[in-house]
């Protein structure tokens, strides 16, 4: 072999095992392979040779090219993986056995009460139904047979708007819209409506262990042709006893609401108590839970809908009474107050 190829083949066989980086290796390389480089130097050079030197010398600086070729190869490799490893290696140290130091949140009892209500209504046909907190005097009063001045309004004082929306003060604000919306699929087709719609509900009231000025409710109606108080007892004994997964003493009282004829109050048996009365009952030993009743004419009319032709039943679930009463909470203030202590004690029973 030509003397001038073994000698480089020798300086490129050290210059290479003695390099540390990516970047004195692409010098090499550029060195001995690129244009200007000593290989590339000896192939262009061979022009001057005979035809019989030619060959041979050809072939062996093409054997050289290789070599070289293969070993910046196999360096690269080797000081990448060089790299990866130290990266590695100044990695901080994670044990993935290790448990983790987050802790998992929980569900607001509320939320509880609120979905595990929305699955029953749902088993039974209802669509849940979303509606805003800020609603106008229209749908909050006025489409509810509330007219202006009306007393009915002392008792759902609530916060107004400069713009003269309020808060919410109970999620019968929904009935109007839904009533329109659905009451044309009603007659057009002959399809129930059946909605429920949960909500946070807004009062301006002083606040004690059953009063809060921050609530949440879910209203509920059912209308369509020949729907009585059977119906709506029915649905209201089913969705009970689902939810508190044992017989609840309830009783039906009458009660006046200007949206409802007749309508009633649903009480339930206190369940802190045991109906013996304490300050979460008012000593009564029984708590309203679902105000309810026969959508009054004048409402389904508001909505669209012919009371000659439909009736339909209405009720006010108080979900935050309900939460309450589920998971024996004492004072209604628990509920909004924050306390991870107070609220992460609960958790879904399904
Ligand atoms: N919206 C009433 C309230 O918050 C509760 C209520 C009463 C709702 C009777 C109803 C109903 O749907 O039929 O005081």
């Amino acid at each position: 072999m030509n003397e001038q190829i073994i000698s480089l083949q020798t300086e490129v066989s050290e210059k290479l095992s003695a390099v540390t980086d990516l970047t004195e290796l692409d010098s090499l390389r550029v060195a001995y392979l690129g244009k200007k480089g000593s290989i590339t130097a000896l192939l262009k050079g061979m022009k001057d040779l005979s035809a019989e030197e030619r060959k041979t010398f050809g072939a062996e600086v093409n054997q050289l090219k290789e070599f070289t070729t293969q070993k910046i190869e196999e360096k690269v490799k080797e000081l990448g993986e060089k790299e990866i490893a130290a990266e590695i290696a100044a990695m901080p140290l994670i044990d993935i056995t290790t448990p983790s130091s987050c802790e998992c949140g929980s569900y607001h009892p509320i939320t509880l009460v609120q979905r595990q209500c929305e699955t029953i209504f749902k088993t039974m046909g209802f669509a849940v139904i979303d509606y805003p907190e800020i609603v106008t005097d229209y749908e909050c009063f006025e489409a509810l047979n509330i007219p202006k001045h009306h007393p009915a309004r002392d008792m759902q004082d609530t916060y107004y708007l400069d713009n003269g929306q309020l808060l919410k003060s109970h999620t019968s604000a929904a009935q109007n819209a839904i009533l329109k919306k659905y009451g044309k699929e009603l007659m057009e087709t002959g399809k129930p409506i059946k909605a429920i719609f949960p909500g946070r509900c807004f009062r301006n009231e002083a606040t004690d262990a059953c009063h809060e000025n921050t609530f949440f409710q879910m209203e509920g109606v059912m209308v369509d042709k020949d729907i009585s108080i059977s119906n709506l007892i029915y649905f209201m004994k089913t969705m009970l006893s689902e939810v508190f997964r044992k017989d609840i003493k309830v009783r039906l009282r009458p009660g006046f609401f200007p949206f409802v004829e007749p309508g009633f109050e649903l009480d339930i048996s206190c369940l802190i108590c045991g109906g013996e009365g304490c300050p979460s009952c008012k000593q009564s030993g029984w708590l309203e839970l679902c105000p309810c009743g026969m959508i009054h004419p004048n409402v389904l009319r508001e909505g669209g809908i012919d009371p000659e032709e439909y009736t339909g039943f209405a009720f006010g679930l108080g979900l935050t009474r309900l939460a309450m009463m589920k998971y024996g909470v004492k004072d209604i203030r628990n509920l909004n107050s924050g306390s991870l202590k107070a609220l992460s004690q609960f958790t879904d029973d399904e």
